[in-house]
């Protein structure tokens, strides 16, 4: 089995692909198999990880064309085709490049964030745009004497949102983010709308007016790709949709 891995850092006047082939092993992840690169090949390749456990959010990177968190992605369930994603197609990082899925697994940076060595990448801009959004509780009365209790329901709907652990997989496999680096992306707008929705909040519909803006909530083109990669099933899409709505008083 090979993995063609995305090569970059300072200094170079572009990227290259290096190919290594390593034996495939049942519940190999791909973020074990860059583990195993790093140890029998080459100790310089650079990479994210913290939990190992799809709790983190920092091993997300463009795995065979689409945004996936490595240590959740089999090796074995690419090669098997098991792990097709219907997204949208969008530029991403070299769209020439050839690879044979069957035999092969593609190892990319996220797209839409610049690279900084091989596959990590500056989450600046997605940090930036996810703050300034204020994704902070304000409460609409003084600290209660115990505890807030909420309503089932209200929880049931708010942990459609309160899941997203921050992997920017949604923001680097949205096209609008491709073609308009300023707009806020679906993981800030589902935070915001989160937060709108959450029957503790004092502000109400105050909230929704912070994304109301040429490259806020109206900027989405509702291709759906942040909702078909999200490794939490997170719905950025019909977040936004619902917040248009009822900015446009049809709630
Ligand atoms: S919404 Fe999903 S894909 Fe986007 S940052 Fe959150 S967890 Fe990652
Ligand atoms: S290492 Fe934490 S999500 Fe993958």
């Amino acid at each position: 089995m090979k993995l063609k891995v995305y090569r970059y850092h300072e200094g170079m006047d572009s990227p290259r692909y290096d190919t290594f082939e390593i034996d495939s092993s049942p519940g190999l992840t791909v973020l074990g198999a860059l583990f195993q690169l790093q140890k029998e090949f080459d100790d310089s390749i650079a990479f994210h990880y913290s939990c190992r456990g799809a709790v983190c959010g920092s091993c997300a990177m463009l795995i065979n064309k689409v945004p996936r968190l490595a240590c959740r992605t089999q090796v074995e369930s690419l090669l098997k085709g098991e792990l097709d994603v219907p997204i949208s197609s969008y530029p991403a990082i070299n769209e020439t490049i050839e690879w044979d899925p069957e035999k092969e697994v593609l190892i990319e940076p996220l797209p839409h964030l610049p690279v900084i060595k091989d596959l990590i990448v500056d989450m600046d801009a997605f940090f930036k745009y996810y703050r300034s959004l204020e994704p902070i509780l304000r409460p609409s009365d003084d600290d209660p004497e115990k505890e807030r209790l909420m309503d089932p329901e209200h929880v049931k709907e708010l942990e459609l949102y309160t899941n997203c652990i921050l992997c920017a997989s949604c923001f680097g496999a949205c096209p609008v983010e491709g073609n308009n680096p300023e707009y806020l992306g679906p993981a800030a707008l589902a935070k915001l709308y989160r937060f709108h929705i959450d029957p503790r909040e004092a502000e109400g519909n105050e909230r929704l007016k912070l994304a109301d803006t040429p490259n806020g909530w109206s900027a989405c083109d509702s291709y759906g790709n942040c909702y078909q990669v999200c490794p939490k099933g997170v719905s950025p899409i019909m977040a936004i949709a619902k917040a248009v709505r009822e900015l446009n008083g049809d709630k």
